[in-house]
Order: C-alpha cells, then sequence, then structure tokens
C-alpha cells in the first residue's frame, strides 16, 4: 500500500507547495512510484503549475531538455482532489499497488469536507507541516500539529527558512521548547531559503521548483540540502 504524505498548516504561504513539489520531484527521480495529489481547491496551483510547465516544454523543448536530469525523463502524474469522486478514487489508488507514495498539498485553511474527511478516515500516515520563523504561525502549527496527532500516526514540523534571516540559535531554542513542552516532532534539517537565487536565474526558477524535472546539479551545488531533508522526511 502506498504511504501517504500530506503537507499541512492552517495560515497559509509557508512553503507547502513549493516543499510538496520539490519533494514529488525528488522522489521521482529517486526512482519512487509517486502520485502527486493537489487539495487545494479552488485554486490548484500545484495542478496549474503542472500545466504550464507542459505549455512551456511545447514552445521551447530544448531549454527544458537541457535541465532534464539524464536517464529519468519519466514524469509522475498530478491529480486533483475535489469532489467526492476524486477522494474515491484517491482511497482507491492508495490500496492498489501502483504508487510507492501519495504525496497531497493541503490548503491553507482546511475548509474543503473531502481533504478533513481524509485526515478523519486515517488515510494519511505522515503529516508534515511547514513552518516559518514568526510567532503566529509557530502557534497555531503546534495547535494543529496536536490535533492532527489523533487521526494520523507520524507528524513533524519543518523549518521552513523562507527569508533566511534566522540565527541557528533560535532554531535550536524553539525546537527545544517544541519537542518538550509539547510533545511535538520536529525534522533535525531545516529547508533553507532560495530567494537569493531568484535574482541569479530569473524566470529560471521554474527549474528550482519544477514538476517536470528536479532541480539541476549547478542549482543544488549551491548547498540546497534536499537530498538529506527527504530522506528524513521517508525515514521511520
Ligand atoms: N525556502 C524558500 N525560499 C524562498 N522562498 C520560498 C521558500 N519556500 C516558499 N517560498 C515562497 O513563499 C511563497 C509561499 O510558498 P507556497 O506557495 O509554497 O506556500 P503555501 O504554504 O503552499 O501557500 P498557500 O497556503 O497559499 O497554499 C512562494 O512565493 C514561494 O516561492
Ligand atoms: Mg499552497
Amino acid at each position: 500500500m502506498a504511504k501517504t504524505i500530506a503537507f499541512f498548516t492552517v495560515k497559509g504561504g509557508t512553503g507547502k507547495t513549493s516543499i510538496a513539489v520539490l519533494f514529488s520531484s525528488w522522489l521521482n527521480k529517486e526512482k519512487k512510484k509517486v502520485l502527486c495529489v493537489d487539495a487545494d481547491a479552488p485554486a490548484y496551483n500545484l495542478f496549474n503549475l503542472r500545466q504550464r510547465e507542459i505549455s512551456e516544454y511545447e514552445k521551447s523543448p530544448e531549454m527544458i531538455d537541457r535541465h532534464l536530469p539524464s536517464g529519468n525523463n519519466s514524469i509522475y502524474p498530478i491529480i486533483k482532489l475535489g469532489t467526492e469522486e476524486e477522494k474515491q478514487n484517491l482511497i482507491r489508488l492508495k490500496k492498489e499497488d501502483i504508487f510507492d507514495f501519495i504525496v497531497i498539498d493541503y490548503p491553507g485553511s482546511l475548509t474543503d469536507s473531502n481533504a478533513i474527511s481524509l485526515i478523519k478516515a486515517k488515510f494519511i500516515d505522515l503529516a508534515i507541516l511547514p513552518t516559518i520563523m514568526d510567532t503566529s504561525v509557530i502557534v497555531s502549527n503546534i495547535k494543529a500539529a496536536t490535533q492532527l496527532m489523533h487521526y494520523i500516526p507520524s507528524v513533524r514540523l519543518l523549518w521552513n527558512n523562507v527569508l533566511f534571516h534566522e540565527k541557528e540559535e533560535i532554531y535550536k531554542e524553539h525546537t527545544q521548547t517544541i519537542e518538550q513542552k509539547y510533545g511535538l516532532q520536529v525534522c533535525k534539517n531545516k529547508v533553507k531559503s532560495t530567494s537569493y537565487m531568484r535574482r541569479e536565474y530569473g524566470s529560471d526558477t521554474i527549474f528550482i521548483k519544477s514538476t517536470l524535472c528536479y532541480p539541476e546539479k549547478t542549482i543544488l551545488d549551491k548547498k540546497l540540502n534536499y537530498d538529506t531533508i527527504f530522506k528524513e522526511i521517508i525515514s521511520e
């Protein structure tokens, strides 16, 4: 049966979609069979990113070919989750032996009843809560994680250092409090900021967050630790 990993937060803009894409593309690069689910109705940013990338590819295939990792140009499916039918289809897909991993990108606020019912039906094996260094996000994620623990066997916060401002010490202190005071798990590895790359790569940021190709080596060499983060996520 596929392992379901969902990205949640109750506050928006913490990096759920960005990390879900990178993680799915990484799993695909690692030759795992991955199904990516966009549960963020009606915006469907992730599903639309795939559509946009396909039309970019049609416009300039040589540009994308340059970025495709050699020997692996398989594309993983991305489906929407909104209707009851889509939910039933997803439940069936988990049971069938087609995928190793199902990655779900949840909306910024949990209002969609199908998305909530999947949590209550114990469909999710691991919830990752991307957390930025902002008090209101930290507090709401602690609350959400505590509730999710009733339904999900493993729940972990994941620091996303979006702005690249915070000192290591601040993360250490907060991690200790979250783990010791609230009994929650925090991933050891943080997601680093890619903001500075935008200046360097301009519109090419598509290759930092792509549903078609995993970031090329020149980008990863800029000390992005995705391998370490994602290996930690899939390890029990
Ligand atoms: N590590 C990072 N470095 C730089 N920018 C980042 C990082 N993570 C996320 N961002 C940026 O922050 C913004 C919000 O990210 P994203 O859309 O992934 O968040 P989200 O949690 O899915 O938001 P929503 O709740 O609206 O769905 C985007 O512009 C994204 O490019
Ligand atoms: Mg999102």
